[in-house]
């Protein structure tokens, strides 16, 4: 059976970050041929265009990780009506040098999780159009926006609300798919 390895971006460094919970407990949703595997992006450099020619260790390994994988998973906060700063470095340093980025021709799913009715939603049609300019092919529907709240994950980190669980595990199905129509 083929493996598909997807890497995972989230868009938050904090701690109990609700979008890191919120990507773990998709992960538990996926098929078993499916891993998930959060990459860092907390110890990338603030981007300078000097750097090209020599780019930090971190930014090595961060730029392989996703070249190696099969499909990406960004799950991201929504900081004053856009993408948090952290995740747009990232993005950024993904892309250089020319004609080396590590994003192009990989297919992505995007959602976020905010205590905020319409929470992430700017956000993610924010990282949308950007991900479209980098040639990623993300999923259009479902689209998944996340109100976090107490009570959204139980103690094992799984999604605890029945009605979500049911939503996500759509998602995961069509996401799984749409990565494996990339991998032939
Ligand atoms: C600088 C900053 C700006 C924020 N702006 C928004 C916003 O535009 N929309 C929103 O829904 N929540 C906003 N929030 C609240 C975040 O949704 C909330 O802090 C959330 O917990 C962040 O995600 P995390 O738990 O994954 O870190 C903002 C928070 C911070 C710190």
């Amino acid at each position: 059976m083929d493996q598909y390895q997807i890497a995972v971006v989230v868009g938050s460094l904090r701690r109990e970050s609700w979008n890191r919970k919120l990507a773990t407990a998709v992960a538990k949703l996926a098929p078993p041929e499916f891993s998930f595997t959060q990459v860092r992006i907390d110890d990338l450099p603030l981007y300078n265009q000097d750097d090209d020619a020599n780019p930090a260790a971190a930014v090595r390994r961060f730029k392989s990780e996703i070249k190696a994988a099969q499909g990406l998973l960004f799950v991201t906060p929504e900081y004053n009506r856009g993408i948090p700063g952290v995740l747009k470095n990232a993005v950024d340093h993904g892309t250089r040098p020319p004609g080396q980025s590590s994003w192009a021709g990989k297919p992505a799913g995007v959602m976020g999780a905010s205590p905020g009715a319409i929470g992430t939603a700017v956000a993610q049609y924010q990282l949308r159009a950007l991900l479209s300019y980098l040639d990623v092919a993300t999923l259009g529907q479902p689209e998944v926006y996340i109100q976090a709240k107490e009570g959204l994950f139980d103690d094992a980190g799984a999604i605890a609300i029945e009605g979500t669980r049911k939503f996500l595990q759509g998602w995961m199905d069509r996401y799984a798919a749409w990565v494996k129509r990339f991998a032939g």
